[in-house]
């Protein structure tokens, strides 16, 4: 008599007799032990292919085209190693279908002539712990993480077809066939369902999911400039994986987001802390030198919790001198230096901490520490994460990396920090034009004339990112820009490409 324990999924117990079928004649046909066709066994892979096909073909109608699929590939999965793969009964070759899929002869059956129940139990009991590389954190990490938790975490087809088993949210089977699949790139690596962010956009086109693909079609974003098959799950410490010099340049979901271990506890985290959607990531950590110099680097992997997850951390893999730039981008590592003359307060707190809080917005301060993604990010500001933007430079506003004058506006980037009536509008009450130390009344072409009145853009003066040599963000060598400048304990003086030498003096000392 046959027993079924504790499924919920009637379509399977019906198809169950029929994989049950498949698998002990297959297994008897190919008086193998293993289901991985082996020439040393006196059959070609050809002729067991054939064998295989005849018996699907009579039997099975319904699982030939699936079950030819996974006859080239599983052999070539992890799972179907002989040597490395799956392993749960010594009776029982390693690698062998069987080490999941009973034979038909047992008392207690399951769908799919499974061992145990088709959840996520199956793959915890060989893969209950972390992996050596710690991408998979192992169950108690999965358990809380929110593909495993939201309801709606249920992979939406079409190919393969949607998953209609009741208990399918959060089951690993959203994401990897535990047989392997085949594209037309050949084998999907780490036994995905579908490849790269192809994998994620299935999901994350807006339905079950937060709309990730609209992103990634927008003029500037992160995936759009390279080719695939670039990212690996074991490319781990090496620069070279990451490199302009290889032809290795990417950027995948995966090498920022770990789907295992995706929290929603956001909202407790303070910058530098990655968000916890960011966490369990590999990273690089910095060792600050003097200017100038190279920092010190250290590679964390996904799953060294000791070591702090700085957002940051995560963007040096691919936009710091660890790794090879492409020719012309700066090395970011460098300009965050917390040991630079000044620097937008990424790695740690700002040089500055005397500015007026007048003239911030948006809840920031001198004291503030933001995060890369505070300006890479989405025009849309509902959505968090520098995966695409109407602008350049993936930035959430507006920003022209050009000094020539233009009319600065409003919604441009720099005033979701700072406050446009301080540093653009000329007509703003003195409250705010003072809380600028290079305003009116100490300076009288402070500010509010060059950017509002000359339509002089901040560009022209500063970086974006950090100054080695010269506070207040100073950027020189720009056309148009400044050629020199110098600061003093009251003031500074600068040689711009505009008009002659000129010193100012400040509204209240730094
Ligand atoms: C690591 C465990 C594991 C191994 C090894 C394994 N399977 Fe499976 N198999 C599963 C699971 C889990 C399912 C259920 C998949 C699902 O619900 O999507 C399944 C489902 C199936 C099905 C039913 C497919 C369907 O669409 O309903 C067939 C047929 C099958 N396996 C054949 C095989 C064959 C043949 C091998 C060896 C080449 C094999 N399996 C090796 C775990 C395994
Ligand atoms: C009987 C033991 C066993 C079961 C059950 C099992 N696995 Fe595995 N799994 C392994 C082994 C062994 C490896 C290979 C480890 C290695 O080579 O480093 C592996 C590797 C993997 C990999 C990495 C593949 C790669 O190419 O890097 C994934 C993903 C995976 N398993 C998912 C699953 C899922 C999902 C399930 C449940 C449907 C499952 N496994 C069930 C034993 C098992
Ligand atoms: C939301 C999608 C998703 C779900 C759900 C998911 N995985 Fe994965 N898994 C991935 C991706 C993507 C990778 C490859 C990561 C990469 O390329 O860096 C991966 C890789 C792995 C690896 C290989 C890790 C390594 O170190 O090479 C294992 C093992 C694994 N997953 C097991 C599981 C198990 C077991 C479950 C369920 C408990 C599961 N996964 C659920 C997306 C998922
Ligand atoms: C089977 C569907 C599915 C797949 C595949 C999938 N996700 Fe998700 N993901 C969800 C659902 C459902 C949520 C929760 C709802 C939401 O946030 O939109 C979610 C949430 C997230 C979140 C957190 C969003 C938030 O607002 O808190 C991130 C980050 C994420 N997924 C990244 C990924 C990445 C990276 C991949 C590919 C490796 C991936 N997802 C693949 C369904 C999926
Ligand atoms: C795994 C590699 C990788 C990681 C990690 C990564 N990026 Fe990138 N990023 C790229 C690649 C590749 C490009 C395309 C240009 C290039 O090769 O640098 C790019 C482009 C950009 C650009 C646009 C530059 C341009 O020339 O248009 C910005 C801005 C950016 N990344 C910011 C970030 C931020 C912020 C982070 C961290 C949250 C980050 N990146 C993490 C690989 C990466
Ligand atoms: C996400 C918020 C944010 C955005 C966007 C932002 N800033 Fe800042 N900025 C800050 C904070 C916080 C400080 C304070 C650092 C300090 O006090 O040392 C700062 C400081 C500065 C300083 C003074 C640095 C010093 O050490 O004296 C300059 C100059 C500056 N920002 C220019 C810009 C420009 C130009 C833009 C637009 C391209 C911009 N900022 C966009 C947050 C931001
Ligand atoms: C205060 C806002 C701000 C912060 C914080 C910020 N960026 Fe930028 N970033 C910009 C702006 C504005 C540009 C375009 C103008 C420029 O290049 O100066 C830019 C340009 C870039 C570029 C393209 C540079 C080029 O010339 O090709 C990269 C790459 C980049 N940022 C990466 C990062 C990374 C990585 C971080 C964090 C470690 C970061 N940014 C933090 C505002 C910011
Ligand atoms: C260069 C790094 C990087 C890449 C590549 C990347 N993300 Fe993100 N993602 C982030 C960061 C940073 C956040 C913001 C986290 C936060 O602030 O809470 C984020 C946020 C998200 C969110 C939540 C958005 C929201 O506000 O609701 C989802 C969903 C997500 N990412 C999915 C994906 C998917 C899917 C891919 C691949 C198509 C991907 N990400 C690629 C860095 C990245
Ligand atoms: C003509 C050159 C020039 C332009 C254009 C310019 N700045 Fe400045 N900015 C300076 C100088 C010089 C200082 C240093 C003042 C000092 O000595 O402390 C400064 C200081 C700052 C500071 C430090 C706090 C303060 O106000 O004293 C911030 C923030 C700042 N600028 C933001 C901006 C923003 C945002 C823009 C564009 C809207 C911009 N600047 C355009 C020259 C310029």
């Amino acid at each position: 008599m046959r027993t079924i324990i504790n499924h919920r999924d009637t379509e399977a117990r019906k198809r169950n007799k029929r994989s049950e079928i498949r698998i002990s004649k297959y297994e008897t046909n190919s008086k193998s032990e293993s289901w991985i066709p082996r020439s040393s066994r006196g059959m070609t892979d050809l002729k067991r292919s054939l064998c295989l096909a005849t018996v699907l073909f009579i039997l099975l109608p319904t699982f030939f085209a699936t079950e030819v699929k996974a006859a080239g590939v599983y052999n070539n999965t992890k799972h179907g190693s002989p040597q490395t793969g799956v392993m749960r009964d010594a009776a029982i070759p390693r690698g062998s279908c069987r080490q999941c899929h009973s034979e038909g002869s047992g008392a207690i059956k399951y769908p799919k002539s499974l061992w145990r129940e088709n959840d996520n139990e199956l793959c915890y009991s060989c893969h209950r712990n972390e992996t050596l590389s710690g991408i998979y954190p192992g169950q108690r990490v999965y358990d809380t993480s929110i593909h495993r938790t939201d309801p709606r975490a249920v992979w939406p087809g079409p190919s393969p077809s949607v998953r209609r088993d009741m208990d399918a949210a959060g089951k690993c089977l959203n994401c990897h066939d535990p047989h392997g699949r085949k594209d037309r790139s050949g084998i999907i690596p780490d036994l995905l369902i579908s490849r790269e962010e192809t994998l994620c956009m299935s999901c994350h086109d807006g339905d079950p999911a937060g709309d990730i693909k609209r992103e990634l079609r927008k003029p500037y974003s992160h995936l759009i400039r390279q080719g695939p098959g670039k990212h690996s799950s074991d490319e781990g410490g090496d620069p070279a994986r990451y490199s302009y010099a290889g032809g290795n340049r990417h950027a995948e979901c995966s090498d920022c987001h770990n789907a295992h271990a995706i929290d929603h506890s956001v909202s407790l985290q303070t910058a530098p802390s990655a968000s916890g959607k960011n966490s369990r990531v590999s990273r690089i950590h910095v060792l600050n030198g003097g200017p100038e110099t190279n920092p010190g680097y250290q590679y964390i992997s996904a799953n060294d919790t000791g070591a702090p997850l700085n957002e940051y951390e995560i963007c040096y893999k691919c936009h710091s001198s660890w790794t090879q730039q492409p020719p012309g981008q700066p090395d970011m590592a460098r300009l965050f230096n917390t040991n630079n003359a000044s620097f937008h307060p990424v790695e740690g707190q700002g040089k500055n901490p005397g500015i007026d809080p007048n003239s911030f917005t948006g809840g920031f301060n001198a004291f503030s520490i933001i995060y890369c993604s505070d300006c890479h990010g989405s025009n849309d500001s509902n959505l968090r994460g520098p995966h695409g933007s109407q602008f350049p430079n993936i930035l959430r506003g507006p920003y022209e990396a050009q000094g020539n004058t233009r009319v600065v506006t409003r919604d441009e980037l720099c005033f979701i920090c700072h406050n446009y009536e301080t540093y653009v509008n000329a007509a703003s009450s003195s409250l705010f034009q003072q809380a600028s130390r290079l305003n009116p009344p100490a300076s009288a072409n402070g500010h509010v004339f060059h950017v509002g009145q000359k339509n002089i853009p901040c560009y022209a003066c500063h970086d974006s990112h950090g100054s080695a040599r010269l506070g207040a963000l100073i950027a020189i060598r720009r056309v148009p820009g400044l050629q020199t400048f110098s600061m003093n304990s009251n003031g500074g003086a600068c040689l711009p490409t505009c008009h002659g030498q000129q010193s100012y003096t400040l509204n209240y000392p730094r």
